[in-house]
């Protein structure tokens, strides 16, 4: 039902926009962006003087809405194919290649000077690793397949996608042990090894591991840092730790204890990212657009106050195409977004922006390869 709303959706706004609806390139028009004036200034404009990247998601037919690419283009200068770059959509049979969707993402995000997350080579979940995959019992063969996914993905867009999750999800969604999936017959070092061999594909991308619900299932952060201390300490490539961080209705952030777990990946020397961030509301909760607006902030500000914390990424940018609407146990709607369906901003843009300003109104920049900003410590981070 959402995937058939979704695409009429598009195919709607995309005839009723006949006419331009405004110019997609972001710097297309003067910008004169002061922190001290927040308003002056787009999300991706203060997120780059606070030294972070504000990302979102698209999938192809959303880059081709001009509603959506517009948003898109001058909000947010990180983009994460929502599933156009997975293991299922780019390989659905074996030697199948399937990549316009992707290539369409990652062609849009370079005509708008915005930076791509490769999500993602492996996906530790049998339920969306595809079932030609999951069906391999040969344990040589299953390597080969690996390796072939790895390398022909990475291959295509080396010097165009730079940071890659090349395992999501290796932990149990709601536990602490390693998730179901195919690719534990590799035997115990088969995450190490993927990250092994994406590097010896791509030695300038940057390896990124990913894993929802840290930040709220008992005991999962210490799993995921566990795994994480074990990849560093055996000196396996690996640059930087997701955090997903999509909430749940009406929870309440300890911006102090996510601080401390951002923190503990950083002590590795590694980069973090939230990158799946989403706050559904209560439809039946009048404050629910308020309490939304504190959480984001609560967020953003823990990923601020560690240096070694890069990107936030919101899964979706606009309401309307929300993934958690089509899950069928929230009540919806579930208005996760910083815009409604409509593309207004939201109580949470408004706080979103304003902690970004904050930061970026303390921040310095100089010139380097480009215009660098690097923000002080804020609220005791390092
Ligand atoms: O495109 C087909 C459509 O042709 C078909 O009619 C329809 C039938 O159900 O399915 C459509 O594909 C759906 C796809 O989203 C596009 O809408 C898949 O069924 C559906 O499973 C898929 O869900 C995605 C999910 O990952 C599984 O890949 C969600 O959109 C996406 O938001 C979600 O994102 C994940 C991250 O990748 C990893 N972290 C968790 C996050 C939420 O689950």
């Amino acid at each position: 039902m959402r995937a058939a709303s979704r695409v009429l959706g598009l195919a709607c706004c995309a005839l009723l926009a006949a006419t331009p609806v405004g110019t997609l390139d972001s710097t297309a028009r003067p910008r004169s962006c002061r922190p001290s004036v927040p308003e002056s200034c787009t999300l991706r404009e203060l997120a780059s003087l606070a030294g972070i990247r504000f990302g979102s998601t698209a999938e192809q037919a959303e880059v081709a809405d001009p509603q959506y690419a517009s948003t898109l283009a001058r909000e947010f200068s990180s983009l994460t194919p929502e599933n156009a770059m997975k293991w299922y959509s780019v390989q659905p049979a074996p030697g199948h290649w399937s990549f316009a969707q992707s290539d369409a993402i990652v062609d849009f995000a370079q005509a708008h000077s915005m930076e791509v997350r490769g999500h993602t080579l492996v996906w530790a979940q049998d339920r969306y690793t595809p079932s030609w995959v999951t069906a391999i019992s040969d344990t040589q063969a299953l390597r080969t397949a690996v390796a072939v996914q790895i390398a022909t993905v990475m291959t295509r867009y080396a010097g165009r996608v730079h940071r890659w999750d090349v395992v999501n999800e290796p932990l149990d969604t709601l536990g602490t042990g390693p998730s179901r999936n195919v690719f534990r017959t590799l035997g115990p070092d088969w995450i190490a090894d993927a990250f092994r061999f994406a590097h010896a594909v791509d030695p300038a991308a940057q390896l990124w591991i990913n894993e929802y619900g840290t930040d709220w299932v008992p005991g999962k952060h210490d799993a995921y840092l566990a795994l994480v201390r074990d990849l560093v300490t055996r000196g396996v490539p690996i640059h930087g730790v997701g955090l997903q961080v999509h909430r749940l209705p009406g929870q309440v952030a300890d911006g102090a204890a996510l601080r401390a777990q951002i923190q503990d990946f950083a002590d590795l020397g590694l980069e973090v990212a939230v990158t799946e961030l989403d706050v559904p509301t209560l439809p039946s909760d009048p404050n629910a657009l308020t309490e939304q607006a504190t959480e984001y902030e609560t967020i953003v500000r823990a990923c601020l106050s560690v240096r070694a914390c890069r990107e936030v990424t919101t899964w979706g940018l606009t309401d309307r195409y929300t993934w958690l609407d089509s899950l069928g146990y929230l009540e919806v709607p579930t208005r996760p977004l910083l815009f409604d369906d409509d593309y207004r901003r939201k109580p949470a843009y408004d706080s979103v922006r304003a902690v970004l300003a904050e930061v970026a109104s303390t921040a310095h920049c100089h010139r380097g390869h480009g215009i660098r900003c690097h923000r002080h410590r804020t609220g005791g981070g390092t």
